[in-house]
């Protein structure tokens, strides 16, 4: 039997039930892995408060690492004992074990711990689609980023500066402000005071090249406006409630912006593209380049507090579930 949280029907965090279960044999292409680390992510909570549907009963997460127990038929690439990690757009990695698709899974390399890869594989891969694919950031680009003292935005600073960019970060407090500084953001804005105008000014008036929004409702329309003539507006997730539904006319009048709602894993959907960038991340982990912070744990079947910690906006960086 092995310990999975589910939920029967959507709401606040104490939907999540802590159930037990039997986990079947891998099919052909699967494995069954043994959980050593499960990610925490936001979009764990928009499935669970019902923003995004989901087939009910269902569990919660889409980021883990763990040890292969069992390997299918047609798996070549695995074997028995390896360590591995994921990120999945099929979400249940709330559990001690899983079965999944194997082609999935990325071998974790020697000089990272479980809990890092766990911690990095959603949000670095999403910082590596954002700043590689979705824009190829280049030294001359002034990037405003929000919650950059989060999960994804820890991240994303520092593979901004190791790009050569100017960072100007937006966060909700004095002592987030101070991570994002201890991160390598060059300017560190607060969410209450008059952000737009402060990277304006950064910006010599000119306005940002990228803004990259995962808070949505609260600063889509600011972060439109921050932006210079031509500039990119990246729309990745939903933090405070959905961006609102705006005319392609906002676009134009406020310079030919363009913008996009990026997905990671319209990014990493084929197994080589998974594969380039699992090897851009886990290179720059290696190396020291990206420290992942990993700014809280809490045992699986706590996943509640969990969820109830992260949408107060109380955590910061990367918040493991130890199963
Ligand atoms: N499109 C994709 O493929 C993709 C992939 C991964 C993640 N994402 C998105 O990236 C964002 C970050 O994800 P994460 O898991 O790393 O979470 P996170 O950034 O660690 O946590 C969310 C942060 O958003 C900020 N925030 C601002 N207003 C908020 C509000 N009303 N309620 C809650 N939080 C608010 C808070 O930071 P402050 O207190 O500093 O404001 C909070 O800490 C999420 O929006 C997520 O959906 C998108």
């Amino acid at each position: 039997m092995t310990g999975i949280i589910r939920f029967y029907e959507t709401g606040g965090p104490d939907v999540l039930r802590w159930e037990s279960t039997e986990v079947g044999e891998p099919g052909r292409d699967e494995v069954r892995l043994r959980h050593t680390a499960v990610g925490l992510n936001f979009i764990d909570v928009y499935e669970r408060s019902g923003l995004y549907q989901v087939p009910l009963p269902a569990t919660p997460g889409k980021e883990a690492a763990g040890v292969v127990e069992a390997v299918g038929a047609r798996v070549k690439h695995l074997q028995v004992g390896d360590r591995v990690a994921y990120s999945s757009g099929q979400s249940g990695s709330y559990a001690q074990a899983r079965v999944m698709a194997a082609d999935r899974l990325v071998k974790i390399p020697d000089n990272i711990d479980d809990n890092t890869a766990a911690a990095a594989m959603l949000k670095g891969l999403t910082a590596q689609a954002l700043l590689r694919q979705v824009y190829k950031v280049r030294k001359s680009d002034a990037l405003l980023v929000h919650a950059a003292a989060g999960g994804v935005g820890s991240i994303l600073v520092q593979w901004a500066r190791h790009l050569g960019a100017t960072v100007i970060a937006v966060v909700g407090s004095a002592a987030k402000a101070d991570v994002a500084r201890e991160l390598g953001a060059q300017h560190v804005l607060l969410s209450d005071d008059d952000w737009v105008a402060q990277a304006k000014a950064i910006t010599g008036g000119r306005g940002v090249t990228v803004a990259y929004d995962s808070v949505g409702k609260d600063t889509f329309m600011g972060s439109l406006d921050a932006l210079r003539p031509r500039g990119m507006m990246v729309s990745y997730g939903n933090a405070s409630g959905p961006p609102p539904a705006i005319s392609p006319l906002e676009l134009s009048k406020r310079g030919s912006l363009f913008l996009t709602r990026p997905t990671l894993f319209h990014y990493i959907s084929t197994r080589p593209a998974l594969a380039r960038a699992a090897q851009e991340l886990f290179d720059l982990i290696g190396r020291g380049v990206i420290k992942v912070q990993i700014g809280q744990t809490y045992p699986l079947s706590d996943a509640s507090r969990a969820h109830a910690d992260l949408e107060a906006r109380r955590t910061t960086g990367s918040t493991v579930l130890i199963p």
